[in-house]
C-alpha cells in the first residue's frame, strides 16, 4: 500500500520532482500493469515498492513492513525476503555463468542446495540447457529469461519486473510473460510490471497509468485475457 508517497531526488543543479502524491493499495496474488510515457516515472515507482529507493515523504507498507522507517541495510533484507526484480537491462554479473548468477542469492539467502535450486529455476524459465553460458554468450531473451530464473528462484512473494519484455521480440516476450502469469496462477505471487506493451497490460488484473509522477487512472481491466 502507498500512501501519499513522494520521491523528489536533488541533482546537481536542481531538485526534480519524480513521484507526486501517489495512493494506492495492491492486494496480495494480484497482477498489475503500470503503464505510462516515458520519464513518466514507473521505475521510479517499482524501485520505491522495492525499498530500492527510499521515498521523500508519504508510507509504504509492504506485507504489514513499513518500509519508509527500515535503514537501508533492513530494507535490502525486506528485498531478499520478500521481492524479486527483474531489471529492464538484466543487471546479471557479467563474470558469472547463468547458474552461477541465479545460485549467489541463494547463496546469500544461505539457502540449502542454491546450484540445485538455481537449476530448477533456470529450467522453469526455459534455460536449463544454457547454465553453463556467461552473459555476453546469450541472446537479450536469453539473458531476460536468467534474469527471471533469478528473481523466481527465491519464491519471492511480490515480482517487481520493469518492461521484462522491452529489448524482445514478440514471441520470446510472450513466452517469458506466460512463465510470469504462470507463477501468479500456481504460487499466487503478486506479480507489478511496468510495460509500454498493451497486449501485456490486458492480461493483467489492473493496469496503472502514470503521467509525470501522477496516477492517472487506476482501474480493473474489464476483460482480462490470459
Ligand atoms: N537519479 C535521478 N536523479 C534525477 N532525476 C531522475 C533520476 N532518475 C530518474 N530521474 C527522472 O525522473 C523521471 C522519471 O524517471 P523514470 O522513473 O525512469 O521514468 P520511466 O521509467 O517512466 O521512463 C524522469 O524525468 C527522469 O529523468
Ligand atoms: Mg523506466
Amino acid at each position: 500500500m502507498l500512501k501519499n508517497v513522494s520521491l523528489t531526488l536533488r541533482t546537481e543543479t536542481a531538485k526534480v520532482d519524480i513521484l507526486k502524491n501517489i495512493n494506492f493499495q495492491i492486494a496480495t496474488g494480484e497482477t498489475v500493469g503500470i503503464v505510462g510515457p516515458s520519464g513518466s516515472g514507473k521505475t521510479s515507482l517499482l524501485m520505491v515498492l522495492a525499498g530500492l529507493e527510499p521515498v521523500s515523504k508519504g508510507h509504504i507498507t509492504v506485507e504489514e513492513i513499513t518500509l519508509d522507517r527500515l535503514k537501508e541495510d533492513e530494507r535490502s533484507l525486506f528485498r531478499r525476503d520478500h521481492i524479486g526484480f527483474v531489471f529492464q537491462d538484466f543487471h546479471l554479473i557479467p563474470t558469472m555463468t547463468a547458474i552461477e548468477n541465479v545460485a549467489v542469492p541463494l547463496e546469500i539467502a544461505s539457502q540449502d542446495s542454491p546450484f540445485s535450486k538455481a537449476e530448477l529455476a533456470l529450467k522453469a524459465a526455459n534455460m536449463g540447457h544454457r547454465t553453463n553460458h556467461y552473459p555476453g554468450e546469450l541472446s537479450g531473451g536469453e539473458q531476460q529469461r536468467v534474469a527471471l530464473a533469478r528473481a523466481i528462484a527465491l519464491k519471492p512473494k511480490i515480482l517487481l519486473a520493469d518492461e521484462p519484455t522491452g529489448n524482445l521480440d514478440a514471441k520470446t516476450g510472450s513466452q517469458i510473460m506466460d512463465i510470469v502469469f504462470d507463477l501468479n496462477k500456481k504460487y499466487g505471487t503478486t506479480i507489478v510490471l511496468v510495460t509500454h506493451d498493451n497486449q501485456l497490460a490486458i492480461r493483467c488484473r489492473r493496469q496503472i497509468l502514470l503521467q509525470d509522477g501522477q496516477i492517472k487512472r487506476n482501474k480493473v481491466n474489464a476483460v482480462i485475457h490470459p
